[in-house]
């Protein structure tokens, strides 16, 4: 953004933006971005601005105050949502889908799978270090040979079907989320659909393990950055969690937190802790990567 079309003086929106990302996770610019539309929409606050600012500390108004305030809480809600555009994922899902129907070109294919990974909150932030997420993931669960993806989110399209994870033979992925769905489910053309399948359920329905294609018990039960989700949003869903039919399970919480620069390390392992020692098993193995944490529990 040139500095000639921000709506008020560049040093007043720079201390904002910079106040913003100390707190939360935006990059300054992005602060920057959104507190110059937020101004550009109070054209008569900007005429004040620019007439009195030097002359007085406008930062004091309520106005001002106002408009940077909402500023913050809109970005707030932002990083909270799963899609920052809902309206993205469902076009990007959409484009995904006619490839893998028409042509399924594995350049295109990869494209549009990154971007459907980028889309989805949870997946954007292991994106630098999918690499290491797996190579810590095999050494510590090994490559079952069946798995449950539960609350799957976009996980399943990065998921190495065809590199180390090619000993997996079936891959079924559950979530409530309708983009999800469509998006792994067309992931199944091209990773196989007898492979990968993906179900459209919720957790908080107590029978929900009938509605698998297959009743297991699975190898592998992964339950990535869920529990600490559904222990705060929906505790009927946690239940649920533990009727999985799964031999061992995988399951993570975030280092830091999604919207704020803070560590919330020690509770999300505190949950996970208390989640393994009510469903009955033990930890025997552990592994942190990037922005995330994991424990194996049998
Ligand atoms: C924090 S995200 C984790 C996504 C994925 N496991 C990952 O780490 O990339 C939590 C996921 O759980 C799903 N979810 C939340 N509540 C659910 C419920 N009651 N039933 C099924 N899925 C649920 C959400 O739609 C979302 O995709």
């Amino acid at each position: 953004m040139s500095v000639e079309s921000l709506p008020i003086p560049e040093e007043l929106l720079r201390q904002e933006a910079e106040s913003i990302a100390a707190h939360y996770r935006v990059s300054a610019d992005e602060a920057l971005a959104a507190l110059s539309q937020a101004f550009a929409g109070v054209p008569d606050l900007v005429r004040r601005i620019q007439l009195r600012h030097g002359e007085e500390d406008v930062t004091r108004w309520r106005a001002y105050r106002e408009v940077v305030r909402e500023c913050r809480q809109g970005l707030y809600y932002g990083l909270r949502r799963y899609y920052p555009l809902s309206d993205e994922a469902e076009r990007v899902v959409g484009e995904f889908e006619q490839e893998v129907a028409a042509s399924a070109r594995a350049e295109r294919v990869e494209e549009l799978c990154e971007r459907l990974l980028r889309l989805h909150a949870s997946t954007r932030e292991r994106h630098s270090s999918y690499a290491e997420f797996y190579e810590r993931f095999f050494e510590c669960a090994g490559v079952p040979a069946t798995i449950l993806d539960i609350g799957c989110g976009m996980h399943p399209l990065s998921y190495p079907f065809k590199g180390a994870g090619s000993g997996t033979k079936r891959y079924v992925a559950v979530d409530r989320d309708v983009c999800v769905i469509r998006a792994v489910s067309a992931h199944a053309r091209v990773a196989g659909k007898r492979r990968l399948q993906a179900v459209r359920l919720s957790l908080d329905d107590p029978g929900w393990p009938s509605e698998l294609p297959w009743r297991g018990p699975y190898e592998l039960g992964v339950m990535l950055k869920v529990v600490p989700v559904l222990i705060r949003l929906d505790r009927a869903a946690v239940l649920g969690l533990q009727a999985a039919p799964v031999a061992r399970l995988l399951l993570t919480g975030n280092v830091e937190s999604l919207t704020r620069r803070q560590s919330i390390e020690a509770r999300e392992r505190s949950v996970l802790k208390r989640f393994i020692q009510n469903a009955g098993r033990q930890i025997t193995g552990e592994f942190r990567v990037g922005n995330e944490f994991g424990y194996l529990a049998e």
